[in-house]
C-alpha cells in the first residue's frame, strides 16, 4: 500500500510573515492527516514555515534546486543548501519552469539526480499541453518525460521519488482531467516505470494528481486507484481550502 501524499505548491506567493501564518493556522487543521502532508515555499519563506511547522506533521518543500554543489549561478540554490534549511522535499521540473524558465528534459533530469544524490526527495512534475492531448500523444510524451528525468538513478532510488502528472491544461484554470483521465495517464507513467525498472519499484512509487484539485474534486480523484496524492496550487493557499484536500478522506 502506498501512503498518500498532499502537497502545496505555493509558487511565488507569501512572505515570510504570510507563510508562518498560513502554517500556523494550517496545523491544528491537518494534524489528524493520514496522509504525508508537505508545503513547497518560496526559498525565502523556508526558515518562517520550518519554525512555524517545527513539532508537527507539515513537512517542507523547495521549488527548484540546481545540480551544481556551488559556484557561478546566480539565482540558483543547491541540494545541500536545502537540505541544511531543513528542507525534505523538492518540486521538480513543474511546467511553469519549463513553460517559462527554458526547463528541458535533460535540466530535469540533473535536478532529479543532484536532489535524489543530497537526500531531498524528489516531486518530479510531468504532463501534456492541451495540444498534445487533443493529438492523442500524451501516453507517449509522459512516458517520455519520465525515463528521461530519472535517467541515471537505480531502482530503490526511484521507488522514493514522487511523480505528479499535472496535465498542462488543467493547472491554474479550472479545468482538471476527469477522474478516469488522470487514473489512465497516472497508470501510463506506472507502466513506463515497470517497463525499465521493475514491477516492485513501480508499485511503489507514488504518483500524484496536480491541476486545478480542490477540496471539491478531491474525493473523486483519491478514489482512482492509481492516484497516491496531489500537488495543489491554488487550493493551498487558504488553510481551509487546502486542509479539507488533506483530509479528503473524512
Ligand atoms: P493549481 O496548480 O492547483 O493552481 O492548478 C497546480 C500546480 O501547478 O502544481
Amino acid at each position: 500500500m502506498r501512503k498518500p501524499i498532499i502537497a502545496g505548491n505555493w509558487k511565488m506567493n507569501k512572505t515570510p510573515a504570510e507563510a508562518a501564518a498560513l502554517v500556523n493556522e494550517l496545523k491544528p487543521l491537518v494534524a489528524d492527516a493520514q496522509c504525508d502532508v508537505v508545503v513547497c515555499v518560496p526559498a525565502v519563506d523556508i526558515a518562517a514555515v520550518k519554525e512555524a511547522a517545527a513539532g508537527s506533521n507539515i513537512k517542507v518543500g523547495a521549488q527548484n534546486v540546481h545540480w551544481a554543489a556551488s559556484g557561478a549561478y546566480t539565482g540558483e540554490l543547491s541540494a545541500d543548501m536545502l537540505v541544511a534549511a531543513g528542507v525534505e522535499y523538492v518540486v521538480i521540473g513543474h511546467s511553469e519552469r519549463r513553460q517559462y524558465f527554458g526547463e528541458t528534459d535533460q535540466t530535469v533530469n540533473q535536478r532529479v539526480l543532484a536532489a535524489v544524490n543530497a537526500g531531498l526527495k524528489a516531486i518530479l512534475c510531468v504532463g501534456e499541453m492541451k495540444d498534445v492531448r487533443e493529438a492523442g500523444a500524451t501516453d507517449g510524451l509522459v512516458d517520455y518525460q519520465t525515463i528521461m528525468a530519472l535517467n541515471g538513478l537505480t531502482a530503490e532510488q526511484v521507488a522514493e521519488v514522487i511523480i505528479a502528472y499535472e496535465p498542462v491544461w488543467a493547472i491554474g484554470t479550472g479545468l482538471t482531467a476527469t477522474d478516469e483521465q488522470a487514473n489512465e495517464t497516472i497508470g501510463v507513467i506506472r507502466k513506463a516505470i515497470a517497463r525499465k525498472y521493475g514491477q516492485e519499484c513501480a508499485d511503489k512509487v507514488r504518483i500524484q494528481y496536480g491541476g486545478s484539485m480542490n477540496p471539491k474534486n478531491v474525493k473523486g480523484l483519491m478514489a482512482q486507484p492509481e492516484i497516491d496524492g496531489g500537488l495543489i496550487g491554488g487550493a493551498s493557499l487558504k488553510a481551509a481550502d487546502f486542509s479539507l484536500v488533506v483530509n479528503y478522506d473524512k
